[in-house]
């Protein structure tokens, strides 16, 4: 074997223990190995890319660093809208959200639900072309959002190449398991499913967050810094998702949860909705949760409400979602909200704390307004 082609086969062993790492950490939170050896194997493959660079490809995990400042971000036209939704604030209003859409489909004899947790975040659109990522954009007003790729590859949590289940499937046993039991429940053809997701052009959505603990250290670095601290994880991570700089970016430790799929690909329900993200190599959302019928999506509604606290990101609320996608798209969309989808909120969240002082303001014309300084909590 030439030194190259030896070089090509470490290449390309090192970068399948780097996503496979990466896939255990994000998606089955579990850690084979340290941080450091993690790291090793990184800075190897880096290595070896620098001798030989027309060996690097786009998928490569040594693609996540930041790249030169923009001037500028791209606009990206949405193929689909980027909706949003409706919100309901408590169980009378949950029934009659559901009694309205019944309605309108009254021979429909079974509704279930899928019933998620709401992350304070910001809306993500990821374009994948055969099962590479190819551009990632911001919401925006729904239609066009703004091309934040370079930004959105530094963040671990989000697959630069989605997992093939399939061929992953041969390799691993675990893999293998899973993909059995996912045909088994949804009564599906796994292959027919991900042959069509890993071939031409994939969409996933999903939120970018930031979770409680990065927030922290990020305020904490902020304040040595002498740099104004961020008021809670949503601002801090649309601020750094909005960043020309993807280094400062890279720094933040930004995450990320699929909530999405666009496009027909056999897709039944949004519970196996949520469980192709996982195959593909996104992280598994605990919390979320299918529940048959109304009463058990309140019961989800107010058991994460109760552990809202002790989660590890912010949320604002739970989404309930119909379960089936046929009748999901036939209830159609209201304005520019899907009539099958409603964000349950919390009730804002009340603290006390400690009024540190009052200072009166006086304004252009000479009125005077108290203002109060209150202690952060
Ligand atoms: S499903 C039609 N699931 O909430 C949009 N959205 O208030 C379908 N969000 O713009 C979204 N967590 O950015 C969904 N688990 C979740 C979510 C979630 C947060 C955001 C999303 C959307 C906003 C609507």
């Amino acid at each position: 074997m030439s030194d190259k082609v030896k070089v090509k086969v470490r290449i390309e062993k090192l970068r399948d223990e780097i996503n496979r790492h990466r896939y255990y950490y994000h998606v089955l939170d579990k850690q084979e190995i340290s941080e450091a050896a993690l790291d090793s194997l990184k800075h190897e493959l880096a290595k070896l890319e620098e001798r030989f660079p027309d060996l690097i490809t786009p998928d490569s995990p040594t693609q996540r660093v930041a790249g030169q400042p923009l001037d500028e971000f791209k606009k990206v036209k949405h193929r689909v809208l980027m909706m949003s939704l409706n919100d309901v604030f408590d169980a009378e209003e949950l029934e009659a959200w559901l009694k309205r859409i019944k309605k309108l489909a009254p021979q429909e004899p079974a509704w279930d639900f899928y019933s998620e947790v709401k992350l304070d975040g910001l809306a993500i659109s990821l374009v994948y072309e055969d099962g590479i990522l190819a551009q990632a954009a911001t919401r925006g007003d729904g239609q066009t959002g703004e091309d934040v790729t370079q930004n959105i590859k530094t963040i671990e949590a989000i697959p630069v190449r989605l997992t093939n289940p399939l061929e992953s499937a041969a390799k691993q046993k675990e893999l293998a398991e899973r993909v059995k039991s996912f045909e088994k429940k949804y009564q599906c053809d796994a292959s027919g499913i991900f042959n069509k997701i890993l071939s031409g052009r994939f969409e996933a959505r999903g939120e970018v967050y930031l979770a409680k603990k990065d927030f922290a250290k990020l305020n904490e670095e902020q304040e040595k810094k002498s740099e104004e601290r961020f008021a809670n994880p949503r601002n801090a991570a649309a601020g750094t998702i909005r960043q020309l700089d993807s280094k400062i970016t890279a720094g933040r430790r930004l995450s990320f949860f699929a909530y999405d799929i666009i496009g027909d690909f056999g897709q039944a329900t949004h519970e196996q909705v949520h469980e192709i993200i996982e195959l593909l190599g996104f992280p598994k959302n605990h919390w979320n949760k299918y529940c048959a019928d109304l009463e058990a999506v309140e019961k989800h509604h107010n058991e994460i409400g109760k552990m809202r606290d002790k989660l590890p990101f912010q949320i604002d609320g739970t989404v309930i979602g119909i379960n089936s996608i046929k009748l999901f798209k036939n209830l159609g969309v209201v304005g520019k909200a899907p009539r099958g989808m409603a964000a349950y909120k919390f009730p804002a969240e009340q603290a006390t704390t400690v009024v540190e002082d009052i200072i009166v303001q006086v304004g252009r014309t000479g009125a005077m307004t108290p203002v109060a300084h209150l202690k952060p909590v």
